[in-house]
């Protein structure tokens, strides 16, 4: 009976994103999927993007979710979805670029295809949207862009060269458009996110959730992490409470990146 006290409070308490209004890309399936929720339940007005049709069905889990079916990148669709925010709710607070592919191929066979595509999505995207994003929330002094990186920002992984390209890359875009847009009263920050347990491997294996979970499973907490723990953190960076967090990429890995090698180095 305390316990469901102290849950309804919490739900009372975390308005933080109280009549915001958020952009989530990428928002039909894990990671996007709980960022769209979480922000809708704290408060905010959430147009939720994705290539994906199924974006649709958010609509049903709250009605302050609109969606928005489109292609992160294409230049069309970030204005596209930048004026229907303001169109239908006057402003844009928030930008989650979270829409992400991945493939893993040796850089000796990737084609230029590929790695076309995976730069366009995970980086070209969050570009474009991030322009859009600004040239809105400028004239009001106010903002926040949220991205939602890897561990691979950091560190090199075989057969994830494009991926890793694309993550790294949008590390250091986090950074100079933190520093570009801090005098305009928008903060830009990433998230460094470790093994997640979503659908992004089942293109191409049909057990990705598994290997996800496996490969999770080697960090130091010794598990992978559900989408709503990464949703946290985005939900963090972009309320005011993180006031102060400009162009860091803020490591949710579970000790992924600072454990140095699998093992113990005790000696036996
Ligand atoms: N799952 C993990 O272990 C993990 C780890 C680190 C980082 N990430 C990052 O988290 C983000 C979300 O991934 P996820 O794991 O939730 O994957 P997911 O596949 O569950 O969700 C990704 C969503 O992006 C959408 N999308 C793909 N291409 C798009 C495009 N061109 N335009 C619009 N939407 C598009 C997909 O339709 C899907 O709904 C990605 O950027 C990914 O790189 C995931």
């Amino acid at each position: 009976m305390a316990t469901l006290e102290v849950q309804k409070n919490e739900k009372v308490f975390q308005r933080d994103l109280e009549s915001k209004v958020a952009i989530v890309t990428g928002a039909a399936s894990g990671i996007g999927r709980a960022t769209a929720l979480l922000f809708a339940e704290r408060g905010a007005y959430v147009v939720g993007e994705d290539i994906n049709p199924a974006v649709q069905e958010l609509t049903s889990s709250s009605d302050r979710i609109l969606p928005f079916v489109g292609d992160v990148a294409s230049e069309n669709s970030a204005k596209q979805v930048v004026a229907l925010a303001l169109e239908r709710f006057g402003k844009l607070d928030i930008l989650v670029n979270n829409a992400g592919i991945i493939k893993y191929t040796r850089v000796s066979d990737l084609t230029l295809e590929e790695w076309n595509s995976i730069l366009s999505v995970n980086l070209t995207g969050a570009f474009l949207h991030s322009r859009e994003a600004v040239r809105a929330m400028s004239p009001k002094k106010s903002g926040a862009i949220v991205n939602i990186g890897s561990y691979a920002c950091f560190f090199g992984f075989p057969e994830i060269g494009a991926y890793a390209a694309s993550k790294g890359g949008l590390a250091q875009l986090t950074r100079v458009l933190a520093v570009e847009s801090i005098p305009h009263g928008i903060r830009v920050n990433a998230v460094g996110s470790g093994d997640v347990v979503t659908n992004i491997l089942n293109h191409f294996i049909p057990n990705g959730r598994d290997f996800l979970t496996q490969h999770g499973n080697t960090a130091p907490i010794g598990r992978p992490a559900q989408p709503e723990e990464i949703a946290e953190v985005a939900a963090f960076l972009a309320s005011d409470k993180a006031s102060y967090i400009v162009g860091s990429v803020v490591m949710a890995d579970g000790g992924f990146s600072v454990q140095v090698g699998p093992t113990s180095t005790r000696p036996s």
